[in-house]
């Protein structure tokens, strides 16, 4: 079959697939292909098994999967083959060297840019889809253009917006796409190749347009600004639990103000996945960078919260359990950052685990979709980070495929991913099978507190009035 236009993603990863995937099935006459340097995961790409759990993936994968999406690790000839490459490769904060900590590392879009100037053999447009420093547009370019080939790339910035566990209705019907161009007859004519790709499902009004580095600056204070609101809220949380007022009151009857609106009110026990730390870290340096200390330090305030609302989640679990977790079995409900998805990259739930480690509890961890091997794996980084060690890491963690099994016999549930299930367990089955007093605390509000007294529980949710000790 011949296609009308050829796109190749470099990057297989949560944002390549999902989003190549609905281009392709809303774009039948565009030939897709997704290329990734991991043979793992595009071999999980071409199987029944995908690398990522993400509701509604599967369907729009397998209608499209073999006509005009493919996922490859040829890697040099899809480049050459494309009309439009899009960079969807992962860009983590650094963690050595210059901005250690802060500064984004983006030296898979450079290589990913060298690869292109070295395989193209047509002009193309290369199409940043990872979120980025800004003035990274500039760096891209620079490096295309010493290809001694004489051929043209345009540059063009196109941050994504969607969030995990949601992604395919988020791409099938996005608030808006954002695409950022050079201000050239070149930069616009490649601009309105990229709209008329995104026209063929997204009304044309929700389409902006604008220069690159207003585009790559977009997508780091549109992070900034939802953690933002998060970290607010979570503040109050604390003052709720001292004070008899409860966050979820505060939530509806601030978000009805449409000047502040419902959403990312929902307070927790901290945000997580790969994103809202990193941008903000990512923007925090960009302040810092500018000699803008007063911006950088409102920006790294959001972080701060964060972090103390994750630790003082802990320190008011083992407060309560007679200020020892010692030995204590806890159940732990919920490993990934968030409901339907089975990513853990930063997810709050490894942080409580590590600090209730550091107590010696004996964690029974059950989550829906995370596998123990990925669960290792987001402890060896969470311990890692903070540099401290965990010898009887393998003693302390047992995962669990069964949550009754988790609970048989606890000192204690938190409940640390709002999954939908755990609001409908059976919690007297679970009452009758823990130790006495069993505690329940609630990290996510998702449990019927009242219902739950009556069973017997002692339970303790964020931003719930907790009894004075
Ligand atoms: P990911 O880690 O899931 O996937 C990135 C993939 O890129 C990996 O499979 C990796 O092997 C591959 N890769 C790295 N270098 C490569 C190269 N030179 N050639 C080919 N493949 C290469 O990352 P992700 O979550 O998809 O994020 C990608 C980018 O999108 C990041 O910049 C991220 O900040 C941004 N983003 C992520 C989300 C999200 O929800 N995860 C949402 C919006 C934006
Ligand atoms: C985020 C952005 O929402 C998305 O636009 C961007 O493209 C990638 O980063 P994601 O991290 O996938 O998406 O999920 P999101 O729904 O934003 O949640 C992030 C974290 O905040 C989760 O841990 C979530 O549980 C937490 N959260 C969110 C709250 O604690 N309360 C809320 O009200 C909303």
């Amino acid at each position: 079959m011949s296609f009308d236009l050829s796109i190749c993603c470099m990057g297989a990863g949560y944002v390549g697939g999902p989003t190549m995937a609905v281009i392709a099935k809303n774009c039948p006459n565009i030939r897709v292909c997704v290329v990734d340097l991991n043979a793992k995961q595009i071999d999980a790409w071409n199987s029944a098994e995908l690398p990522i759990y993400e509701p509604g993936l599967k369907e729009v994968v397998e209608s499209c999967r073999g006509k005009n999406l493919f996922f490859s690790t040829s890697i040099e000839s899809e480049i050459a083959l494309a009309d439009i490459v899009f960079i969807s490769v992962n860009t983590p904060t650094k963690t050595q060297g210059i901005g250690a900590g802060r500064a984004a590392n983006i030296k898979n879009c450079e290589l990913c840019a060298r690869t292109i100037a070295k395989v193209a053999t047509t002009n193309k447009i290369v199409v940043e889809k990872s979120t980025v420093p800004v003035r990274t547009a500039d760096a891209v370019r620079r490096v295309l253009a010493c290809n001694d080939k004489g051929l043209e790339f345009q540059v063009l910035s196109n941050p994504e917006f969607l969030a995990e566990g949601t992604a395919i209705d988020d791409l099938e019907k996005p608030s808006r796409v954002l695409i950022g161009g050079e201000e050239t007859p070149g930069g616009q004519a490649a601009i309105a190749k990229l709209v008329s790709v995104y026209a063929n499902w997204v009304p044309s009004s929700q389409i902006i347009t604008t220069n690159l580095w207003s585009s790559e600056l977009s997508k780091l204070v549109a992070n900034a600004f939802l953690a933002q609101r998060v970290s607010s809220i979570n503040s109050i949380s604390a003052l709720c639990e001292s004070t008899g007022a409860d966050v979820s009151e505060i939530s509806r009857a601030i978000g009805s103000d449409p000047r502040i609106g419902p959403r990312f009110l929902q307070s927790s026990v901290g945000f997580g996945g790969s994103c809202f730390q990193k941008d903000i870290l990512n923007l925090v340096y960009l302040c810092e960078t500018f000699g803008l200390d007063e911006c950088a330090e409102y920006w790294h305030q959001v972080i701060k919260m964060n972090d103390y609302q994750k630790s003082r989640f802990t320190q008011k679990m083992v407060s309560r359990m007679f200020n020892t977790a010692t030995g204590k079995k806890i159940a732990i409900l919920g490993f990934a950052f968030k409901k339907d998805t089975g990513d853990t990259r930063e997810t709050a739930s490894a942080f409580v685990c590590r600090d209730l480690m550091q107590e010696k509890a004996r964690l029974h961890v059950y989550d829906p979709q995370v596998k123990r091997e990925q669960m290792m794996i987001e402890f060896d980084y969470t311990l890692n980070v903070n540099t401290t060690t965990e010898p009887d890491l393998e003693k302390l963690i047992t995962t669990e495929t069964d949550v009754y099994k988790a609970c048989e016999g606890a000192h204690a549930i938190a409940v640390l991913t709002e999954w939908d299930e755990f609001k409908g367990l059976d919690y007297e089955r679970i009452y009758k099978g823990m130790s006495k007093p069993a505690f329940v605390f609630d990290g996510r509000n998702v449990v019927d507190i009242k219902t739950l007294r009556e069973i017997g529980f002692e339970v303790y949710a964020i931003g719930k009035p907790w009894p004075k000790e």
